[in-house]
Parts: structure tokens; C-alpha cells; sequence
């Protein structure tokens, strides 16, 4: 049994062939933190005889220190005086809470959760324990999921308002661990519009530290994501304690280390600016929180999550299958297109080998340029004089399938649905619009406007035949007000955004079963659990650069894996960057993802369209391994002058491993790279240069990537056992 509550104990043991996560009940009424970690048979521990020697051994529930203990639930304006999960204001305008032990259910599977993406349940087994505060009849129902196939323990709460009068829930987070110590280091994703994700590590001091968002986006600048080190644990070995979170707003990951050395990691939607009324008999349902713990360092962690995303949160036809090759017109000809020259790039790329034609930005209204049209979603008779469907017919003629850029959540003041609606955005009384893009956000959490675009985005893609969607989102929101929501209820907007967001991305997913989803916000900036329930894969970054990608793909890939990651193969120089590298790098670049093309082949050279060419059978053949094997990152780009990484096949017969090598230097030898996940017992042959290699040679000894003349090279080996 995955999880077993041990009465004389009081303990709750969720546990794997792997792990452990133990709660007790201290007093029998306050849930503490025991023990996470290794798998353990048991965990005799008093933590309260331990951690608070001073105590009477007849304590009574006035006197329990839960300031100084571990908790599982902490709440704000209770015993504990660090920052807590949940902070409610009861009618009375007083905020105190006592939460104690209700009652507890084991369920097989996981439940679904109202109105949120979440990972689903095979094989797992869900402890529900209600803690309840008696004065106000609050209940908080705390969802915890234990894996059988991946280490990881899923969390999250619903809490009711069971008494007769309304309140205010002022804090509501998914999930918290306390350590009893804090010698760990904080790594955390930060980063930029075209510079997403990069690995920041520092370690903890007493105080708060971590990353939040104020955006009403998952955002570019942070991830939902939080990992703790302990001392010594690197990429291959050590303990990794770490927290991402299912959702795509407003977020904070918050580490606080008190007076006593003791940390605290919370994740959930961000606080500030947050608040929801609960009416007598309402509940609130927070996201879902994932904690997985490994002894393996960050590989470890990786590859927990990244079984976490395949067998459990990815979702459609294409969650577990290959992808087709894909061209997009964007940076081939930005604003500038017609038929004709759609029609010329996509025969170009189906001579080529490629499989799918995506039409990106500036198809409907009168949108020749980023400043007007959003909202408008009809087809512009200027560049398409025979319509999407027109276009799509004869791309579709070709053999190729068709795709389509949406950006649904927006709203261009030029544009006709501006005209007949200004109300419909987010805005704040008659205050300045503040516009970004020349563009302003519609209100989600209105149904009519929900309506409109979920009626409106389906008839195009029905109009167009669609075989993917790009659902692009390129502005945060600022000067927050919605016209729907009373002045008390202002603070709910960002998350009713979000779960409006969830709605209409649902009810079209469901009329288009079989259609690809990709999902995207200015490049990388909704790069999270909660969208990746929705879409299988995400535009990582409009930086399309071969060596910055492979900073910002090596880092994606601490929570993601590959199947997630667009990643497209772009022109030289380089649009973002000015870099020139060579095309076969910027093809091994892009192979550490779902691959594309993002140029303009009617510019390139006979010879490169034939390696594009070879290319594109090579990516086909070794597909599955790439997406879907197991993931070894090799050599870190922000740390050094290479990047290298790897892909398993779960029967360790394929491999194939990736090296980017950046700026040339004279005179030296290639350092030796050792694989990882191999049989070392079989032997492997080199698909590109015949060679074999023992599996054991490979990973204790290494093999050496080639380093020809030259900046920004690559080597890749696909490796076959004989
Ligand atoms: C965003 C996306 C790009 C492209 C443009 C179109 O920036 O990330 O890939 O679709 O919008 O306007």
C-alpha cells in the first residue's frame, strides 16, 4: 500500500519503492512535516520531545510550539509565526486560525480538480486529510498524491467555507515543506524576453528568498520552480529537494529561513493582489503543486519530472507520439506575405521532407504590422484572396498538413471588436489603457467575452482545416479592473484570467481532437505545468539562436524534456543575435526539441536545401529516442565553452548524444565526454561513422566529440547496439 496511517503513531507514510514522505499528527490535532526522502520503513522520531526539549511532556493543544516545528499546513494568524500557506479574514475582520485534525480518506487515483489543469492519477493513491478550525467552520482539505512510477508527491487544497458567514481567504497556496535545516542552495529559473530560464543558484541566509511574478503570467522573467541542493549535490549525485508548480499566473516560490536555521519552501498562486470571497458553503480548489526529491542531483530530479510530464500530464494525440516537421513564416517573412509566397515556402519545405506548414501572424483584419487586428479573426482578403481555407486547401494539396497562429486572449484598440466593445479588456474605471504590443488584455473572467472567443478562434481554425495551433499570448497585464466583478471581488481577476484562460483553451482543444496545440507567449513566457496539461509542447524562446538556445533549452530541461520544447532551425546571421553558425549546429540546436524550421528556403543555396534535406530523414529516424528517451544533461553551457546532452531509449539499445562546442580555440584537444544510461554491457555503433564502442567504454571512459575549425560547432553520434 503506497500509503498507510499507522494509528499508535499517528503517522500518515505515503511511500514507493523509492521514496518516503511522512506526516504525523502532533497532539493528534496539528499535521508536522516528519520526513522526506529515501524510502524508510519507519520514522520513530518525537519531533516534539526533540525540537522542543523544553516542553512539558504533558503539553496540551495550548501549548503546542508549532513555531518551532516542521508543519505540513501552516496557516497565518495561528501559533506559528512564520509566513504560512493560508490566511483567511473572517467577517468579523479578525484573521486568527486554529486548523486541526478532521478526519482523513485514502483514495486509488488522483481526483480531477475543479476548473484547473492537473496531472492525472494512474497508479497513485491520494491521501485526503481534513483539517478543520471550530470557531468559524472553516475546512481546508489537503490533497496529497504519491507515484508509483516517479518520485514525486503531488499536493494541493481545497479549502470551504462551512460556517454561516462569508470570509475572505487573503492567501491560499498549493504546497509547504519545512526543513529543519537550511544548508542548501536555492536554484531557481530567471530570466528575460529571449533569454527564458536561466539557472540561478545561491545559497540560503536567514530571511526570504525566491522568485515570484506579479504578471498574471507564469512569465518570462521566472518559473514556477523551485529546487533546494544539499551540500555536495551536483548534476549526477546528491540530494535535490524540489517544487513546480501546475499553473500558468501569478505565482510565488518562496524559501523563508527563520531564526532557529529551519527552512520553509512554499509555492502557490502569488499572494499579493490576491484575494477571494467565500460565500457559506463555497470552496476554493489552489493548482497543484509537484515535489519530487532526488538522491541523484539534478538529473535525478529531471528525469522524475520528465516521466511526471509524459505518463501524467501530457494529454492528446500527440502527448506520446512523434511530431510532424514543421516550417513557420515568421521570421521567413514576418508581417510581409501573400499565397504566393506562402505557397512557394511551403512547396519548398514539402521538397525537403517537411510536414507541416504553420502559418503564423498577420492573416486576419488588416494586420500588416503588430498594431492593429487582434480580435478581429477574419481572414485578410488582401494576402489570402481565397481565404484560410483557400490556402489551407492547397497546402493540404501538397501533402503537407496546415497550421495556424492565434493570439486569442488579445485585443488590438484598432480593431472592430475594440470599437464595439471597449468594456471587454482589463482595465481600471477611466484610467490610462496602458498598452504593450499596441495591444490590451480581454477580461477572461467574463463569460460573453470567453464566448466570443471560443465561437470566433473555432470558426477559423474550422475555416482553415487545421491540423496545429499556435495560441500565442504577447503582453502581461498592467492597470488591473474588471467591469464584471464587484469592488470586493477585484482581487480574484488574476486568477478568474487564468481560469477563463483554462476554459476556452478546453472548449477549443475539445472541438479539434485530433489537432496538434503548441502553445507560446512572446517565445517563452507560459512556459508551465498548468498549459503543458493542455498542449504538448511550448515555444521556448523567440530566440532562435543556436548557442543562446542551448542555454535556455539545457536549463528548460531541468523540469521539461524535450517533447515539450519548440525549437526551430533559423536564418544566418542570426535575427536576435547577428551570430552566424553553422546549419548543422542550428539543426542539432533545434533536435534537442520538437523540430522546425523558422527561415526562408527560397533564399538558401541548393546545398543546404539537400542537407536540409538529410537532415530532416535523420531527425525522423531518430525522433522517438530524442522526445521521449531518458535525459542526461553532459556538459553545462553556463558553465563553460560546451553544451552536451543526451537521449536514452528505455530498452538502452539507441542513444543519441549532442555536443555544441562555441568558440574555437587553437591548439587544444577535446576533452573526453562520458555518456550516461547505457548498457554497459552491450556494444554500440556510431550510425554516422561506423565506429563501435563498448557501452562501458563510452561511460567510463568517454568518447571524443569532434571539434572542427570553426565557432558554434556540433558533433552528434546516434548510437545503435549491435
Ligand atoms: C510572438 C511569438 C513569435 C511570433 C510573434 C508574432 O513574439 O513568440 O514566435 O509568433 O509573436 O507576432
Amino acid at each position: 500500500m503506497p500509503i498507510i496511517f499507522e494509528e499508535s503513531t499517528r503517522c500518515f507514510h505515503l511511500s514507493n519503492d523509492r521514496i518516503s514522505y511522512i506526516l504525523r499528527l502532533a497532539a493528534g490535532a496539528y499535521p508536522l512535516h516528519l520526513y522526506w526522502g529515501r524510502r524508510v520503513r519507519t520514522v520513530s522520531d518525537d519531533l516534539l520531545s526533540r525540537l522542543c526539549p523544553y516542553t512539558d511532556e504533558s503539553f496540551s493543544l495550548h501549548e503546542t510550539p508549532l513555531d518551532l516545528l516542521p508543519q505540513e499546513c501552516p496557516v497565518m494568524g495561528g501559533g506559528d509565526l512564520r509566513e504560512g500557506m493560508l490566511a483567511v479574514r473572517h467577517g468579523d475582520g479578525t484573521a486568527a486560525l486554529d486548523l486541526r485534525y478532521a478526519g482523513h480518506t485514502i483514495l486509488d487515483g488522483k481526483p480531477a480538480l475543479p476548473g484547473l489543469p492537473c496531472a492525472r492519477g494512474e497508479g497513485a493513491q491520494t491521501l485526503l486529510l481534513t483539517l478543520r478550525d471550530a470557531q468559524s467552520g472553516l475546512t481546508v482539505e489537503l490533497a496529497h498524491t504519491i507515484y508509483a512510477d516517479t518520485d514525486i508527491v503531488a499536493r494541493s487544497a481545497r479549502i470551504v467555507n462551512g460556517g454561516t458567514s462569508p470570509l475572505v481567504l487573503e492567501r491560499a497556496l498549493s504546497a509547504c515543506v519545512d526543513f529543519e535545516k537550511a544548508d542548501f542552495s536555492l536554484l531557481t529559473l530567471s530570466g528575460a524576453w529571449a533569454r527564458e530560464r536561466q539557472i540561478a543558484t545561491r545559497p540560503l541566509v536567514q530571511g526570504d528568498q525566491g522568485v515570484s511574478t506579479t504578471r498574471g503570467a507564469s512569465s518570462v522573467q521566472t518559473s514556477p520552480f523551485l529546487a533546494l541542493l544539499a551540500p555536495g549535490a551536483n548534476e549526477t549525485q546528491g540530494d535535490v529537494y524540489a517544487m513546480a508548480l501546475c499553473y500558468s499566473g501569478s505565482f510565488a516560490a518562496s524559501v523563508q529561513v527563520d531564526q532557529h536555521g529551519m527552512a520553509r519552501a512554499q509555492l502557490g498562486i502569488q499572494p499579493v493582489d490576491f484575494a477571494w470571497t467565500l460565500e457559506p458553503g463555497a470552496s476554493f480548489q489552489t493548482p497543484e503543486a509537484y515535489l519530487c526529491y532526488s538522491p541523484e542531483g539534478l538529473g535525478g530530479m529531471s528525469r522524475q519530472l520528465h516521466t511526471l510530464v509524459h505518463a501524467h500530464i501530457t494529454t492528446g494525440p500527440y502527448a506520446r507520439t512523434n511530431r510532424p516537421l514543421l516550417i513557420n513564416n515568421w521570421e521567413a517573412t514576418y508581417f510581409g506575405f501573400d499565397e504566393e509566397k506562402l505557397l512557394s515556402l511551403a512547396k519548398t519545405a514539402h521538397d525537403v521532407g517537411i510536414d507541416l506548414f504553420v502559418l503564423d501572424d498577420g492573416w486576419f483584419g488588416h494586420r500588416d504590422s503588430d498594431n492593429s487586428s487582434l480580435g478581429d479573426w477574419v481572414d485578410d482578403l488582401r494576402k489570402l484572396p481565397h481565404g484560410l481555407s483557400g490556402l489551407s486547401e492547397k497546402i493540404h494539396a501538397l501533402g503537407m498538413k496546415f497550421g495556424l497562429w492565434v493570439e486569442p486572449e488579445m485585443i488590438s484598440p484598432d480593431s472592430d471588436l475594440y470599437r464595439a466593445h471597449p468594456d471587454w479588456c482589463i482595465h481600471a474605471g477611466n484610467r490610462m489603457r496602458i498598452e504593450s504590443r499596441h495591444q490590451l488584455v480581454l477580461d477572461l473572467s467574463r463569460q460573453d467575452v470567453r464566448d466570443y472567443i471560443v465561437d470566433a478562434i473555432s470558426a477559423a481554425l474550422r475555416r482553415g482545416n487545421v491540423d496545429y495551433v499556435k495560441w500565442d499570448m504577447n503582453r502581461n497585464i498592467n492597470m488591473w479592473g474588471s467591469e464584471a466583478l464587484p469592488a470586493a471581488r477585484q482581487k480574484e481577476l488574476g486568477h478568474r484570467y487564468i481560469l477563463g484562460l483554462y476554459d476556452i483553451m478546453r472548449r477549443v482543444i475539445a472541438q479539434f481532437p485530433d489537432v496538434l496545440f503548441e502553445s507560446c507567449a512572446g517565445g517563452g513566457g507560459r512556459f508551465d505545468l498548468g498549459l503543458m496539461c493542455l498542449m504538448p509542447q511550448a515555444w521556448c524562446s523567440d530566440d532562435t539562436d543556436a548557442w543562446m538556445r542551448c542555454r535556455i533549452q539545457y536549463a528548460t530541461s531541468l523540469v521539461f524534456p524535450p517533447s515539450t520544447m519548440g525549437a526551430h532551425v533559423s536564418a544566418v546571421p542570426n535575427h536576435q543575435t547577428g551570430r552566424i553558425s553553422p546549419l548543422e549546429t542550428r539543426a542539432a540546436v533545434a533536435m534537442g526539441g520538437t523540430y522546425g524550421y523558422e527561415l526562408d528556403l527560397g533564399k538558401l543555396p541548393r546545398e543546404e536545401l539537400e542537407t536540409i534535406a538529410r537532415l530532416n530523414e535523420r531527425v525522423k529516424a531518430m525522433q522517438t529516442v530524442l522526445l521521449y528517451g531518458t535525459f542526461y544533461r553532459l556538459r553545462s553551457p553556463f558553465e563553460g565553452n560546451e553544451c552536451a546532452f543526451m537521449s536514452v531509449s528505455p530498452d538502452r539499445r539507441e542513444a543519441v548524444v549532442t555536443h555544441v562546442h562555441a568558440l574555437a580555440q587553437p591548439n587544444t584537444k577535446p576533452a573526453l565526454l562520458r555518456l550516461a544510461g547505457l548498457d554497459p554491457a552491450l556494444d554500440y555503433r556510431d550510425e554516422e561513422t561506423g565506429r563501435v564502442y563498448g557501452g562501458d567504454e563510452l561511460m567510463y571512459h568517454g568518447i571524443a566529440p569532434k571539434l572542427p575549425l570553426g565557432d558554434y560547432t556540433a558533433t552528434q553520434f546516434h548510437l545503435l547496439a549491435l
